[in-house]
């Protein structure tokens, strides 16, 4: 048995319970002063507050000096693993080519597939790692990760396999999401409805038999995949027994957020364009809606309706989008920064945004995303005293310690 005790915490912030919070739960969040805490074997064990102390001895002892503790961040939404960069499409769309011109070019997310594919998996886990470690130090302890940028059999499960093998060894807890509908390959260039029935017949049933994901998602968008092949990967995936996420309405609203409701996906990514039918949809259909606000500043959008879901009733979860085209940032902690003055959500519901809500979208609401007794000891030490201190101040890196699984890391 290993214990560890966290004294001298000047703030413990935390949500409750381990399910996804929604309306004036999103804001509603435990916060005791002078705190303490046990933790046994990588589990919480016991918290305190007002200056009292558990009264077993542990084997280590941090003193958190009177900063702010929270759950370590989940990171709900990423592209993980990827081949080369894009830096080469900054000039383009400064002199005014959108997202979707240059991938309808052969550009984009194609330009990544390509060198995805050329990549060996050992220098994709490499790579991969990397950015692990960087997650880490900026305080996130869980992650999503997806492929789909393969969109063939091998790349796809190759892809995969590098997220399997970097859970193994990495402290990061990664789920994997299976993106093989990110886009329509160049063998398939005119041939979508193909594409997708290639998926449903042979790469989602791979996927599964060989258990390399939990999750399935598309990108439903205007030019890319529409309502009705979405609807089809999707109800495949269900078939499957893979939970449902879209990327959805992020440029163009063509119908994704209400397919998500109607579909009841576990979430829907980016919601820039959304309108009010596809929000009741979520709100009816139970989709927690993940917010992705530092793409919506690296493409110059708009940002989404972050109150207006709340007040719907949405649970909202904001995540980075890490990829190399529309977000090549992992700072989960500027996505922070921008839920505060671009969403103007409170420092409470930012935090069950990055906590509870995304652990929850990823299918391990049990496990993490709060500070409880029983859960796994999963915490960041911050170089705050507060909440607000986090959500305002950006650009450093505030997170003093890193606990995943009581271990500091
Ligand atoms: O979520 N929009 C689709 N997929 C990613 C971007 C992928 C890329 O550009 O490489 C996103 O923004
Ligand atoms: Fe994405």
């Amino acid at each position: 048995m290993s214990t560890l005790l966290i004294k001298n915490i000047g703030r413990l912030q935390t949500p409750v319970g381990s399910h996804s919070h929604k309306g004036s739960q999103q804001g509603e969040n435990l916060k005791l002063n002078h705190a303490a805490m046990l933790v046994e074997d990588g589990l919480i064990k016991e918290i305190t507050a007002d200056g009292a102390l558990p009264q077993a001895d542990a084997d280590v002892v941090i003193d958190a000096e009177g900063n702010l503790v929270t759950p370590g961040l989940v990171e709900g939404h990423t592209h993980l693993v990827f081949g080369g960069y894009r830096q080469g499409e900054i000039p383009l769309k400064l002199k005014g080519a959108g997202y979707l011109d240059i991938l309808k070019a052969g550009g984009g997310i194609l330009d990544t597939v390509q060198k995805t594919r050329e990549a060996s998996e050992k220098e994709l886990c490499e790579k991969s790692e990397g950015f692990l470690n960087e997650m880490l130090r900026l305080g996130v302890t869980t992650c999503e990760a997806k492929s789909g940028y393969g969109l063939d059999l091998e790349t796809e499960v190759k892809m995969l396999e590098v997220v399997k093998k970097l859970n193994q060894r990495h402290p990061i807890d990664l789920v994997s999401t299976f993106l093989g509908a990110h886009a329509v390959p160049p063998e398939y260039k005119g041939k979508g409805d193909a594409y997708i029935q290639l998926m449903c017949d042979t790469v989602i049933p791979y996927v599964k038999e060989h258990d390399l994901a939990e999750f399935c998602d598309v990108f439903c968008e205007d030019s890319v995949f529409d309502v009705a092949q979405s609807r089809t990967y999707l109800e495949c995936a269900k078939a499957h027994g893979f939970g449902l996420k879209i990327h959805a309405d992020e440029i163009e609203e063509i119908g994704g957020s209400q397919l998500a409701g109607e579909l009841n996906a576990i979430s829907a990514e980016h919601l820039i364009a959304i309108g009010e039918k596809g929000m009741n949809a979520m709100a009816k259909g139970g989709t927690t809606a993940m917010l992705l606000p530092a793409t919506s500043f690296y493409l110059g959008k708009n940002f989404a309706p972050a109150r207006q879901m709340i007040e719907k009733g949405i649970p909202v979860a904001l995540a980075s989008d890490f990829n190399p085209g529309s977000c090549p940032s992992l700072n989960l902690q500027f996505v922070i920064n921008l839920g505060y003055l671009k969403y103007q959500m409170t420092p409470e519901e930012i935090l069950t945004a990055v906590t509870i809500n995304p652990a929850c979208a990823i299918g391990r609401g049990d496990q993490v995303g709060t500070l409880e007794v029983g859960k796994q000891a999963d915490f960041v030490i911050w170089d705050a005293p507060d909440m607000e201190m986090l959500c305002y101040r950006f650009g450093s890196n505030l997170a003093l310690q890193v606990i995943k699984k009581g271990e500091m890391v």
